[in-house]
């Protein structure tokens, strides 16, 4: 037997239409999305935070930002501001008490160098490279684009 959509579809007009049903129990959220997707559904939401004005970091410098699940490492590498995670791939090292050379940061604890452009790790002991964080300037402001 078809709805009384599928009536109308067809170019007739249903005399009577289908009740509306009512739910015998309230709608939960795991009954639209299970739990299991929640997590790959917050994993995939995209976030732009301000984390202040592009002329405070000069050529040369870096901070770090303890923003989101892991700090950030900001650096202005020749006038061009990037943002990779500070956490050194090696031993957990914070990279922003190392030294900046060029486009490269220097690990404090072994001296592993990362690329901050994309970053490489390009010496030893580390091997893992450092995660990247797309970078936005909008109004002399500096937005990093974290997922959530
Ligand atoms: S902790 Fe960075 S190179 Fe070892």
């Amino acid at each position: 037997m078809l709805s009384a959509c599928a009536q109308v579809s067809r170019g007739t007009t249903p005399t009577t239409l289908a009740p509306i049903p009512t739910l015998k129990q309230p709608c939960t959220r795991s009954q639209i999305f299970p739990d299991e997707w929640a997590s790959d559904i917050l994993h995939m939401t995209t976030v732009w935070l301000d984390v202040g004005i592009d002329t405070d970091l000069e050529p040369g410098d870096m901070k770090r930002l303890d923003i989101g699940r892991e700090p950030v490492l900001l650096a202005n590498v020749e006038g061009t501001i990037v943002a990779v995670a500070d956490t050194c791939t090696h031993e957990d090292a914070s990279l922003s008490g190392g030294a900046l050379d060029g486009v490269f940061v220097r690990c404090p604890l072994h001296g592993s160098r990362f690329c901050l452009l994309d970053g490489k790790a390009v010496d030893d002991p580390a091997e893992i490279d450092l995660k990247t964080f797309p970078i936005r300037i909008e109004h002399g402001r500096i937005l990093i684009e974290l997922s959530r």
